[in-house]
């Protein structure tokens, strides 16, 4: 018997059996909360920050980076490329604060070398290693420090020697076209970018989350970016787009453009596309305002390029959807979405978060997912109710039919939308661009799997009268009503909407073969494919949306 049991005999023996019970608990969550302080010190990962690692390439950095790494920290990680190939790595930024690299350092140990220990601020590290095997340890140490931001670096496999890490922005190149290997990680690295796909990014950018933000790349995979220098323009605008969020810039004396295969016109601006495609919904949101005037928040509203209301659903559930067909089947690489006041100033209603369905003439509805995971992809859309949103589908989508499902919202379930892409045919010729063959589980499979269907609407109760008069007061409160209303006869005159002309970077040329060199390290060059096609006629904003629309209803 433990002594513990006869330390208060005067206990009964069943309550001197809780104590006992209980200091045994006691001790033993006192023991494990030491060992685990002891072995978080000594833990692999504890001094690692942002990772992203994919089969051919990714990006690693150290706790807290470009801030300063902890005191006492170890990151130690293995990576690897498939079999058969070299790892190749580039070290983006490297500043540990240790003298002689007694304490804090970086190694990188291949089967049969160590590199390193680097550590210091100035770089007498190389910037590229080329290992002999196809995996690596990334080992970083901290000893006690007051300042240094640690390191930040991608790699890749052999296939890509023209692997950049995330930190590349165009000013470091000095060429009017290059093309350049992003690892797999970039979109959540510190730095900023300005401009959009259209007019092109400020040179000061970084060159690979600008990819992601022009939906050229997609950031769990990385991939081939071809780029264009150009003279700068007096302007960025700053937008969002994939997730990533550009700012407004100033002049500049250069700017960069992204090649793409061309798959970005806007679909509605089609000729004929508004009469053929159709748009539904589970439901809509109708109100009669004190004067007896009638407002539909119809489908129909849902267009960016028609002013006005949006389509507004009449429930508030996340089994609600907006369908659009597209009248044939059609290859879909991004959408644009905006809320209640891009048009219609003053309501605050959008969409945070949405999903995608799709089909085809009698198939069953396929949930989209991202290129890598097997749960539904969730798009970032509004955080306000007026600025537009574009999101790119890498794999694009084919299909004829397509439900956005609105996840989360604010308020209410009111969405404008415009999507991008271009007919099945005329992406045919022009997808030789490396960026959709990989990976090579992309399109093909993600549309042969089974997924749920969507059930109908669930009704639900809420509605909220508090937003019903402030829409009114302020709707009564427009004092020129500059748009007109009822759409379904647009009258020209009636309209107001703003001229923009955008001068076409590009000028046509198809399948043009160029070799590039490198201007630091080895000249390796490489042979690119590059196709761009017809830029001209989709540089159609608003305006010319909608007189189109009139034309059409004359
Ligand atoms: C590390 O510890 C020293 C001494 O305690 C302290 O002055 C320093 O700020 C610490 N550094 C970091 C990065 O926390
Ligand atoms: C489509 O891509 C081309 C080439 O990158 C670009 O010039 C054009 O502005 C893009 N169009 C849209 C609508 O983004
Ligand atoms: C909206 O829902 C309410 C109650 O659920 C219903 O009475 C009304 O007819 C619906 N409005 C429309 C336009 O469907
Ligand atoms: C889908 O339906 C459209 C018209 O309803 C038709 O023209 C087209 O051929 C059909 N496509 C397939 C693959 O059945
Ligand atoms: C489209 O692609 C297929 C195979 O990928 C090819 O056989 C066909 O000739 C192409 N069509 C055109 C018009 O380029």
């Amino acid at each position: 018997m433990l002594p513990v049991f006869y330390v208060s005999p005067h206990i009964p023996p069943c309550i001197s059996m809780r104590l006992f019970l209980l200091s045994y608990v006691l001790l033993q969550l006192l023991l494990r909360c030491l060992s685990t302080k002891e072995r978080l010190q000594s833990q692999a990962g504890d001094g690692c920050g942002h990772m992203v690692m994919y089969q051919d390439s990714g990006t690693l950095a150290s706790k807290n980076y470009p801030g300063t790494y902890p005191n006492y920290t170890l990151c130690e990680k293995k990576i690897q490329v498939p079999p058969g190939k070299r790892l190749i790595l580039k070290i983006g930024d490297l500043d540990i604060e240790s003298q002689k690299c007694e304490s804090s350092y970086l190694t990188i140990q291949s089967s049969s070398t160590l590199h390193g220990p680097y550590c210091g601020n100035v770089m007498p590290v190389p910037r590229e290693i080329i290992l002999d095997s196809n995996e690596a340890t990334i080992h970083f140490e901290s000893g006690s420090h007051v300042s240094g931001r640690g390191f930040l670096l991608s790699y890749a496999s052999s296939d890509h020697p023209d692997l950049i890490t995330c930190l590349e922005r165009a000013n470091h190149y000095t060429k009017a076209e290059y093309s350049r290997y992003c690892p797999a990680g970039c979109r959540d690295i510190a730095g900023d970018i300005s401009g959009n796909i259209g007019e092109g990014y400020r040179d000061t950018s970084l060159l690979c989350k600008s990819a992601i933000h022009a939906g050229i790349i997609a950031d769990e995979l990385g991939g081939q970016i071809s780029v264009t220098q150009q003279k700068g323009i007096s302007r960025y605008e700053g937008v969002v787009a994939n997730g990533v969020p550009s700012h407004d810039g100033s002049l500049s004396d250069k700017r960069f453009i992204f090649t793409s295969n061309g798959c970005n016109k806007s679909l509605s601006l089609e000729e004929g596309f508004l009469s053929k495609s159709q748009v539904t919904a589970s439901s809509y949101w109708e109100e009669t305002n004190e004067f007896g005037q009638l407002f539909q928040w119809s489908p129909d509203k849902a267009w960016l390029q028609v002013p006005g209301l949006s389509w507004a659903s009449n429930h508030s559930s996340n089994r609600e959807w907006l369908e659009i067909d597209l009248g044939e089947k059609k290859r879909i690489t991004g959408i644009k979405t905006t809320g209640s006041g891009s048009t219609m100033l003053n309501f605050n209603f959008y969409v945070k978060t949405f999903t995608m369905n799709y089909k085809n003439n009698n198939s069953k509805w396929r949930t989209y997912k991202g290129i890598l995971s097997n749960e539904e992809k969730v798009f970032q859309g509004n955080s306000n109710s007026g600025d537009i949103v574009r999101n790119n589908f890498i794999p694009p989508i084919v299909a004829r039919y397509v439900r956005i499902i609105p996840q989360t919202w604010n308020q209410r379930i009111a969405l404008k939308l415009e999507l991008m892409g271009c007919r099945i045919m005329q992406a045919n010729s022009s997808f030789t661009h490396s960026m959709w063959q990989k990976p090579s589980q992309s399109t093909e499979t993600s549309l042969g799997k089974e997924d749920r269907t969507v059930t109908e609407p669930i009704p639900s109760e809420e509605t909220n009268l508090v937003l019903l008069f402030n829409y009114f007061n302020i709707f009564t409160a427009m004092s020129t009503p500059k748009i007109k209303l009822s759409d379904k006869s647009p009258d020209c005159k009636h309209l107001t909407c703003c001229w923009k002309q955008i001068k076409q970077p590009f000028t046509r040329h198809q399948s043009t073969e160029f070799t590039i060199s490198y201007n630091n390290e080895k000249e390796t060059p490489q042979k690119l494919d590059l196709v761009t096609s017809d830029m001209a006629g989709n540089n159609c904003f608003p305006c010319d949306a909608f007189i189109l629309l009139c034309l059409q209803s004359r």
